[in-house]
């Protein structure tokens, strides 16, 4: 082999063999650069008569294309293994789930609220709401609480000033109003329940100016006591997530309901802690208020358009607070307010604790 081919052979071989951009830089020097081989041979040219640079230019001319397109290949090939491997380097995978948890934690009381909301809809209630600023006659009157009623006073009501088109306005007492507005805008049978706010004027460890009832009402064809008691028993077990639920009925008042039934539940004492379940009346046991219930007053059904000698029901309401505090364990209402974002950690829910009845509506 000529001195040419053997130079050019090497020069690939070598090119071919560089493994870093600046190996193969350096290899371009000592072959194209200023005092490179290649440049070397290429000025040997110069001076030659015409007929020597035929003879001998060809091959040199040839080493320099062949080295030329070896090292731009190489290069090529070099920057696409570097981009390569740098796209793997720093590739992210968005379908990786982050390693932060959910901020943030659901309120005991809106926890509740849906928790009541999925054990009423397994028995076919849907949920109705109503207005927090209401007006006099949905909130008292057409309840069967008229204007001198005492029950009035009861409420440490909050008026607004003055009146709207001649009705008195004022926050509501109780999510009670949503029943008259529940049967006055729909067709009997009514499966109903409503949660939400309600305010009154008064505040200590129990009492709060805002806080959460839920209501619940049906209407329907010989509705009777009994259909009451085991709605309530059947919501009691499914919420306090036990079978020896032991309920009361005491008769009460209530200006709505006629009759009216206060319904306690028996709480055993267990290390010391009230515990919802067994008999109130067995020893070390006793019996926690739950609930105000009774047969729809036929005057109230009658307010709102419906003939009550057709139509009878029940209607209940109680403290959502309340009914969260008791099984959850919390004993300062006051604390559920204060937007403390320690006491939240601690009593919140995780977002993705959905209350279901199949997964258990307790967390
Ligand atoms: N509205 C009553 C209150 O605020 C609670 C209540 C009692 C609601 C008996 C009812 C019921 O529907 O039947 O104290």
């Amino acid at each position: 082999m000529s001195e040419i081919a053997n130079l050019k052979a090497g020069l690939i071989a070598d090119i071919a063999a560089a493994d870093t951009l600046d190996a193969l830089e350096a290899l371009r020097v000592g072959a194209m650069g200023k005092n490179g081989v290649v440049t070397g041979l290429l000025k040997t040219l110069g001076p030659m008569s015409p007929e020597e640079r035929l003879e001998k230019g060809p091959p040199i001319q040839d080493l320099r294309e062949s080295v030329t397109a070896a090292l731009a290949e190489r290069k090529a090939a070099l920057e696409q293994a570097a981009l390569d491997a740098r796209l793997a380097s720093e590739k992210i995978d968005m379908t990786l789930p982050a390693d932060i948890g959910p901020q943030g934690s659901v309120h005991p009381v809106s926890q509740v609220m849906d928790e009541l909301a999925e054990i009423f809809a397994d028995l076919g209630f849907s949920v109705a709401t109503g207005p927090e600023i209401e007006d006099d006659w949905h909130n008292f009157t057409a309840l069967n609480i008229p204007e001198t009623h005492p029950a009035r006073a009861m409420h440490d009501t909050f008026y607004f000033p003055g009146s709207e088109d001649g009705k008195k306005m004022l926050l509501r007492t109780h999510t009670s109003p949503v029943q008259i507005r529940t049967m006055m805008n729909g067709e009997p049978p009514i499966r109903i329940i409503a949660p939400g706010r309600v305010y009154r004027s008064d505040s200590d460890a129990t009492h709060t100016p805002m806080f959460h009832q839920i209501e619940g009402l049906v209407i329907d064809k010989g509705i009777t006591l009994g259909h009451l008691k085991w709605t309530l028993e059947t919501f009691l077990k499914a919420f306090f997530e036990r079978d020896d639920i032991v309920l009361r009925l005491r008769p009460s008042y209530f200006p709505f309901t006629e009759p009216s039934v206060e319904v306690d539940v028996g709480y055993t004492l267990t290390n010391g802690q009230r515990v919802i379940g067994g008999d109130g009346d067995s020893p070390g046991g006793g019996w926690l208020e739950v609930l105000g219930s009774g047969m729809v007053n036929r005057r109230v059904i009658e307010a709102c358009g419906l003939d009550p000698d057709e139509w009878q029901g029940f209607a209940f309401g109680t403290g959502v607070d309340r009914l969260a505090m008791l099984k959850y364990g919390m004993n300062d209402l006051r604390a559920f307010f204060d937007g403390d974002l320690r006491w939240l950690k601690h009593y919140g829910f995780s977002a993705l604790d959905v209350p279901t009845l199949s997964g258990g509506v307790g967390a």
